[in-house]
């Protein structure tokens, strides 16, 4: 079964099994984590969905949107392999990226 592997602030680890259909921020809420607060509901207007993913699956990911980019700008914790996890579609593509819940700003 595909799986993604998400590490929370405390530094542990879960794997948790990829829907189809899905977002990475709904699939991580889904599975009991609490950190991702998503307040906005995934409408890309609250970055407190951001994410750090594995930089080899940077390539599986959609472009970044204008507003995406613009978002994660507010983060003081932003870095090369930041995104905002509602923005990413899961599919077994994605199966076995890292994923590490973004410090909280
Ligand atoms: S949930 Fe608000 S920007 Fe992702």
């Amino acid at each position: 079964m595909a799986s993604v592997k998400v590490t929370t602030r405390d530094g542990q680890e879960h794997e948790i099994a990829i829907e189809d259909g899905l977002s990475l921020m709904e699939t991580i809420r889904d599975a009991g984590i609490d950190e991702v607060l998503a307040l906005c509901g995934g409408c890309c207007s609250c970055a407190t969905c951001h994410v750090h993913i594995d930089p080899a699956f940077k390539d599986k990911l959609p472009e970044m949107s204008e507003d995406e980019d613009d978002l994660l700008d507010s983060s003081d914790h932003r870095d090369e392999n930041s995104r905002l996890s509602c923005q990413i579609p899961m599919s077994a593509e994605l199966d076995g990226m890292v994923v590490t819940v973004a410090e909280e700003d």
